[in-house]
């Protein structure tokens, strides 16, 4: 019962409330509205229950591509990790990010470039982390082609996304809502294939999983979990 009103209100707010709100307008929506619902979506339990499936396996130099609010900093293994570099050109979600940073024992550095042109040298970290960020950066190829790039030989890329359905309705109403979406949501594209996407930049995936996460809409809940490496 919970997770049918927790549904239905995921609807009303994608297609009445956040229209609604953009319409007072697009620069205090994105200022305002945007970092407040990224931290919210990305901090239900299914979706901290599956960053835990990923964030605790890296090690090393860390590269988290997209860290937003900060939301998988309690998950990394403080043992096994020298530094995060947390890549993301927001600032309002760095704001967020830096109170979490402030709680946790990890050797962390912000940097606002963006995925697709990473100030990093060519093959200097171990690890890259992306948590439900592919959807959201505007070109995913360049953005692989950057993480493969920065990966030392043999280095991992571990990866928890949101994507392409493979079943033909929700794969329909997900490239429907492609149209006005991303606008609504700070970017979020729900219909993209994150295995081609992941392979076509030269990575090898390692392990990869897939499910509807329980509770979600199904256009935003079809999940991908893994590790690929360079
Ligand atoms: C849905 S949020 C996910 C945040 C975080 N990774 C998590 O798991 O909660 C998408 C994130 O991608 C970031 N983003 C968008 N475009 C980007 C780009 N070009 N490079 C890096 N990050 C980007 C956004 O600022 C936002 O923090």
């Amino acid at each position: 019962m919970k997770k049918a009103v927790f549904k239905f209100m995921t609807y009303v707010g994608i297609f009445l409330i956040l229209p609604a709100l953009k319409i007072l307008g697009t620069r205090f929506y994105d200022k305002n509205v945007v970092p407040k619902l990224i931290n919210y979506l990305c901090g239900t339990k299914p979706i901290q229950y599956q960053r835990q499936k990923v964030v605790p396996l890296a090690t090393g130099d860390v590269v988290e591509i997209g860290i937003g609010p900060g939301s998988n900093l309690q998950y990394y293994d403080a043992e096994k990790v020298h530094k995060v570099i947390g890549i993301d050109p927001s600032h309002e979600l760095n704001a967020i990010a830096q109170k979490r940073a402030d709680q946790v024992n990890l050797d962390i550095e912000f940097n606002f470039s963006s995925a697709e042109n990473i100030n990093l040298m060519d093959a200097s970290v171990d690890s890259v982390v992306c948590t439900f960020s592919l959807c959201s950066i505007p070109n995913p190829q360049l953005a692989l082609s950057e993480i493969y790039r920065i990966l030392r030989p043999g280095g991992k890329y571990y990866f928890c996304e949101h994507g392409l359905s493979p079943d033909l309705s929700t794969r329909t109403l997900q490239n429907l809502t492609s149209g006005f979406y991303p606008s609504l949501s700070g970017g979020c594209h729900a219909n993209r294939d994150v295995i081609h996407l992941i392979t076509s930049s030269g990575l090898v995936i390692e392990e990869s999983n897939t499910m509807y996460l329980p509770g979600s809409v199904k256009f935003l809940g079809y999940n991908y979990w893994g590790v690929a490496s360079r």
